[in-house]
């Protein structure tokens, strides 16, 4: 028993130590970010990026294209279509997914190579149309304005003429995003399952969040055991929320907290919507036990939603390794999703 005291409480001071050690890195570097006394951020490390493939004449398996939303915010999607769709099946309809992109709010467009291949990787493997939307980023545009363009371009979506878009089923629509890009997506859903007549025939069937970016002013124990992760360390994601979140407000504002005040209300007109919500996480993400926490909200509410939880891994890993993203694409491939 005194044993097991004493070994508890070194492992306390080591984890005191850890947070001690992981306060003193500087997530600028960390980050290669300059923030600017205008309040704008010079991003030194831009990741890679990706064109569309839109010439059917090749032989590449998905076609794809950018499109502009709105001018005046330089916001813009980026379409993707089996090619077959194109050649073979002019009049198939298939199931749309409108993807969302990750980058902590304040990275990264629909055009990183990252999130276009798998993209590129999803439709190929579930025969989806696909739009990956390019939302405006923080601390230049903070929060709501990323939810906002996300909202606009579902009602873009349902007033474009583009013949691409012929090829999806609108009534099979999907919401699904990565990280930052699960926040958004689940925010959007909020939004527009309050005014769900106004993007029709647009109908949401349901939401699909890989690992979505939630947090909270006290720490998760999921947040305290990987305080020091590689991916995402504390002193990382509290960053990106102080850059994206509206002057003001602490992380249990609603963009981030989704489970103060017991839950947005409109939870309750998306169960009576009949939406399904897939919650995808791994052990090894600090943001598991969030992502837990809006599992267990969204079954108190009524909601269909399962959570799909996994051993191991790190935040990232359902994009960035593609034997993982093979989960996300089986249940995409079920329809409906469960
Ligand atoms: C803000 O400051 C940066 C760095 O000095 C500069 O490059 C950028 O043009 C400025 N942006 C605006 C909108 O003033
Ligand atoms: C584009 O965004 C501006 C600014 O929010 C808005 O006033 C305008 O109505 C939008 N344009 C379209 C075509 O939606
Ligand atoms: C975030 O903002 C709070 C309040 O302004 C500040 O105390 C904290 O140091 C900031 N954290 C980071 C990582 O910038």
């Amino acid at each position: 028993m005194r044993g097991h005291t004493v070994v508890t409480a070194v492992s306390v001071i080591l984890m005191y130590a850890a947070i001690v050690a992981n306060s003193a890195m500087d997530p600028y570097k960390a980050l290669h970010i300059i923030l600017n006394p205008n309040g704008t951020l010079t991003r030194l490390n831009i990741s890679p990026q990706s064109p569309p493939s839109p010439d059917p004449t090749l032989p590449t398996p998905v076609v794809s294209k950018d499109l502009t939303v709105n001018k005046s915010k330089h916001t813009w999607v980026r379409i993707y279509l089996p090619h077959k769709a194109l050649d073979y099946f002019p009049n198939s309809k298939l199931p749309l997914i409108v993807f969302y992109h990750g980058g902590g709010f304040i990275f990264d467009s629909a055009a990183s190579t990252y999130f276009h291949d798998f993209c590129v990787r999803m439709v190929h493997a579930t025969q989806s149309v696909v739009v990956s939307v390019d939302y405006r980023l923080a601390p230049e545009h903070r929060l709501p304005a990323a939810y906002e363009d996300s909202v606009e371009a579902l009602h873009w979506i349902k007033a474009s003429n583009d013949p691409w878009l012929r090829h999806a089923d609108y009534s099979r629509c999907y919401l699904m995003g990565e990280s930052a890009g699960g926040n958004i997506a689940y925010t959007a859903g909020l939004r527009v399952a309050a005014e769900v007549d106004k993007i029709k025939p647009l109908k949401i069937e349901g939401l699909i969040l890989i690992q979505p970016f939630f947090g909270g002013t006290k720490r998760s124990p999921s947040e305290i055991r990987l305080s020091e992760d590689n991916t995402i360390p504390l002193p990382i994601t509290d960053l990106m929320w102080n850059l994206s979140l509206p002057v003001g407000v602490d992380r249990d504002y609603k963009y981030s907290n989704p489970t103060v005040n017991g839950g947005d209300r409109i939870l309750d007109e998306i169960k009576v919507l009949g939406w399904r919500v897939a919650v995808f996480g791994c052990e090894g993400d600090p943001l598991v036990d969030r992502e837990r926490e809006l599992v267990k909200l969204l079954g108190h509410k009524g909601v269909h939603v399962v959570g799909k939880f996994y051993e191991g891994g790190r935040h990232g890993i359902f994009v960035g390794d593609p034997s993982m993203s093979v989960k996300v694409f089986d249940l995409v491939k079920k329809s409906p999703i469960m």
